[in-house]
């Protein structure tokens, strides 16, 4: 069972257990970095697995730019997007990442009702993420992002409001 919360930078020793494999940082960075990144721009967020009934451990992080277009003007101002996604390199493969990202539009919907989408780029040799992201309903917006540390990345989306109903004719 997989949850999703807000991660306060006040717990970062509750999340520090958690790093991607050491081949994934080029694609991801680490849990350290962050906590670097600026509050009046960032959220950050976890990823939590029941171990037992009513007891949860973090598995992932993942942050929350409020202003992704800055850095990504592939989105429309007003936009959220994600970044960084990791998750612990010992629960990898599990099915954790699937679960995560399909739990994501319901719980950052309300969090950020301005928003209508979440946009992410994401490596076009992160065959993984790629998976994830597509099984979890992300949609290619066709936009090309070629400025990864990696290498050119795609652009993908979700959105976070369901269609408005037609009107009764
Ligand atoms: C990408 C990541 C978030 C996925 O999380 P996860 O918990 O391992 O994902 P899941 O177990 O839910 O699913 C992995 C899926 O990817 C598939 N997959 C894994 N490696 C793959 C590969 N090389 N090629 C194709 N599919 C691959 C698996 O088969 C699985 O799909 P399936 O359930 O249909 O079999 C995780 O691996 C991670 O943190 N990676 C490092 C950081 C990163 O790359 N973040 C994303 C940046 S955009």
């Amino acid at each position: 069972m997989i949850s999703l919360a807000p991660l306060e930078r006040s717990q970062d020793h509750t999340v520090a257990h958690i790093a991607p494999f050491p081949d994934q940082i080029l694609f991801v960075g680490t849990v350290e970095e962050i906590f670097r990144e600026p509050p009046d721009r960032f959220d950050l967020h976890q990823i939590l697995m029941e171990t037992a009934p009513g007891e949860t451990t973090p598995v992932g992080v993942f942050k929350i730019d409020r202003h992704y277009h800055i850095s990504f003007p592939v989105a429309p101002a007003g936009e959220i997007g994600m970044r960084a996604l990791i998750i612990d390199s010992r629960v990898q493969g599990k099915g954790v990442g699937t679960a995560a990202m399909r739990a994501l539009a319901p719980y950052l919907a309300p969090l950020y009702p301005q928003a209508s989408f979440v946009y992410l780029t994401v490596n076009f040799r992160n065959l993984g993420a790629l998976s994830v992201y597509a099984k979890a309903g992300f949609e290619n917006t066709g936009d090309t992002w070629p400025h990864g540390a990696a290498g050119p990345q795609a652009v993908m989306r979700h959105p976070l409001r369901s269609p408005t109903p037609a009107e009764p004719t």
